[in-house]
């Protein structure tokens, strides 16, 4: 796993963007997986602003949101598919068709997950897995629990993460309590994983990503260890 040490969240942004747009510039038809919140817009920006400068080309690319709140359509505000439509796919030369989002509003949230997987398969697998970190480790919504999941699965989100991400909705009761995500499996055969993580809350996180070199599910993310090509980029000393 390598740590790339950055001054400012800008650089953090740079360094990361830097990193997907060379991967699409490989391979213009790559497939990646995408998350939201906080951290990534940064690194979005700078990649629409590179796309604006004609550098890179989003025209071929394939694009899977790392997750989806089970009960929000693509069209909802606080969806995450709808996050990415926002924050990078309007900005950029993105061929819609190419963009990919669980099903939130799914009958059966299980045969969704499924699905979602059969699409990623179909496509090869994940180039670039682009994630963040929860303040609790979890990667995707794939929250600590005793045992993890291999492949995209609907998970009951945890205490602390509704409680990070309550800021986005109206009120804590508003909040979906499920979510689609991507599993561990569907991470770990992706060609090439690409972290950012900015923030006095994830801190502990990183630390124990540094330090701590157990493999531990109720630590989702210390499982990345197992992946040959982790690259973290951070403000986090
Ligand atoms: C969201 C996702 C999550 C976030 C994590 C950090 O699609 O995959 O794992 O990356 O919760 O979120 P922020 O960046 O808001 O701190």
């Amino acid at each position: 796993m390598e740590f790339i040490l950055s001054d400012t969240y800008e650089q953090m942004s740079g360094a990361a963007a830097e990193i997907l747009a060379k991967e699409l510039k490989r391979k213009p038809n790559a497939v990646f997986a995408l998350p939201t919140g906080s951290t990534p817009i940064g690194t979005y920006q700078a990649l629409a602003k590179q796309n604006r400068e004609g550098q890179i080309d989003f025209s071929q690319g394939n694009f899977f949101n790392v997750d989806e709140y089970v009960g929000l359509s693509r069209e909802s505000e606080q969806g995450y598919y709808h996050f990415l439509y926002t924050n990078l796919y309007q900005h950029v030369n993105v061929d819609l068709a190419k963009t990919h989002a669980p099903d939130g509003t799914a009958a059966d949230p299980e045969l969704a997950a499924i699905d979602y997987e059969r699409q990623i398969d179909s496509l090869g697998g994940l180039d670039v897995a682009f994630l963040g970190i929860g303040r609790n480790g979890h990667i995707g919504f794939n929250e600590p629990a005793d045992s993890l999941h291999y492949a995209t699965y609907c998970v009951t989100l945890t205490e602390s993460t509704i409680e990070a991400n309550a800021r986005f909705f109206a009120s804590v009761d508003e909040m979906p309590k499920q979510a689609l995500t991507i599993g561990i499996g569907t991470i770990m055969k992706a060609d090439k994983i690409v972290m950012v993580a900015h923030g006095e809350d994830k801190a502990e996180a990183i630390r124990r990503l540094k330090e701590d070199t157990s493999l531990n599910t109720g630590f989702p993310s210390s499982l990345l260890r197992l992946h040959p090509d982790v690259t973290v980029v951070t403000t986090i000393k």
